[in-house]
């Protein structure tokens, strides 16, 4: 069968099963299973496809039947352009994460923490960034470190980046001129509508503290003052309705210059504070 063939066949089933972009998921899982990059499919679409070509598009086309999301079957997810990979045990890095990063390199930095590292797409953006800088990525999940430490190997941060297993600061010594993090944010009672592929396929703990989705936030802002360097600035992503009470419990825990900014859709997404105090030395807070 040719790979344009297989395709043919292969959108309708995604339709059916309730993928959403059935014809743009069949033709990145095509471009997987052919080993290519998915802008180079049309030149390869009239190509027969060898018996294991065959077998990997199966196995990937029965995956995204059961909403397997698209990252986790070829492993492999591009964010701030840069490759992440990503595995069962870890947040499928997500575009509006960006603002964040985009926020963070916006002012200079040198030892900046990654709250709930995941892949470690924050941190490990947020180095590739600050050539000078480096960092501690700390998450609850042993699994999820593992991968992130393969990332920082495989963009050759290595050097500069740590991995620490940590509830939140539990374990984290020292002082940061930058602390960065999205949490896991979503409400006990918005999980049931989420859809299938958040659901049923991503981690639970990287998806929501339980309650009302604030119990996160409450332990960073609780914890943040004794890490960061005066002057130091604090980011975290948010769902788009939480804006206004996490920079309310920045506040209450003392943090100045509280700011809500927006992701590239205009939605809120990202709370910034700062330390109180002079900037550290080095003039780089
Ligand atoms: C929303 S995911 C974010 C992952 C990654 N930073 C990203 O933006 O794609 C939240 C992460 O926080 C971690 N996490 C959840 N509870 C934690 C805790 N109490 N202490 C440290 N990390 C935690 C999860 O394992 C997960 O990796």
């Amino acid at each position: 069968m040719t790979a344009a063939e297989a395709l043919r066949l292969a959108v309708p089933r995604l339709h059916s099963a309730g993928v959403e972009g059935a014809a743009r998921d069949a033709r990145v899982l095509l471009a997987h299973a052919l080993g290519i990059a998915p802008d180079r499919l049309t030149l390869h679409l009239p190509d027969e496809m060898t018996e294991p070509q065959a077998v990997i598009y199966e196995a990937a086309l029965a995956a995204r039947e059961a909403r397997r999301p698209v990252a986790q079957i070829t492993g492999k997810r591009l964010f701030w352009g840069l490759p992440f990979r990503v595995t069962r045990d870890t947040l499928d890095p997500r575009p509006e994460t960006e603002a964040l990063v985009a926020e963070a390199l916006a002012r200079p930095f040198l030892k900046v923490l990654d709250l709930g590292t995941g892949t470690g797409c924050i941190l490990l953006s947020c180095l590739k960034g600050m050539p000078m800088a480096r960092g501690v990525g700390v998450d609850l999940s042993p699994a999820a470190l593992t991968v992130a430490a393969g990332n920082a190997r495989d963009l050759g941060l290595e050097d500069r980046a740590r991995f620490l297993e940590s509830d939140w600061f539990a374990k984290v010594g020292g002082a940061f001129d930058l602390i960065v993090s999205n949490p896991p944010y979503i409400a006990a009672a918005e999980m049931p509508g989420l859809a299938p592929e958040v659901r049923d396929w991503e981690p639970h703990l990287a998806l929501t503290p339980g309650g009302d989705g604030l119990d996160a936030y409450r332990a960073i802002a609780r914890g943040a003052g004794a890490r960061l360097m005066p002057g130091g600035r604090i980011l975290v992503e948010t769902g788009p309705t939480q804006g206004p009470a996490v920079a309310g419990l920045f506040r209450q825990a003392g943090l100045g210059e509280v700011r809500i900014l927006p992701d590239m859709d205009g939605r809120d997404r990202v709370v910034a504070a700062v330390k109180p105090g002079a900037a550290d030395r080095c003039g780089c807070a």
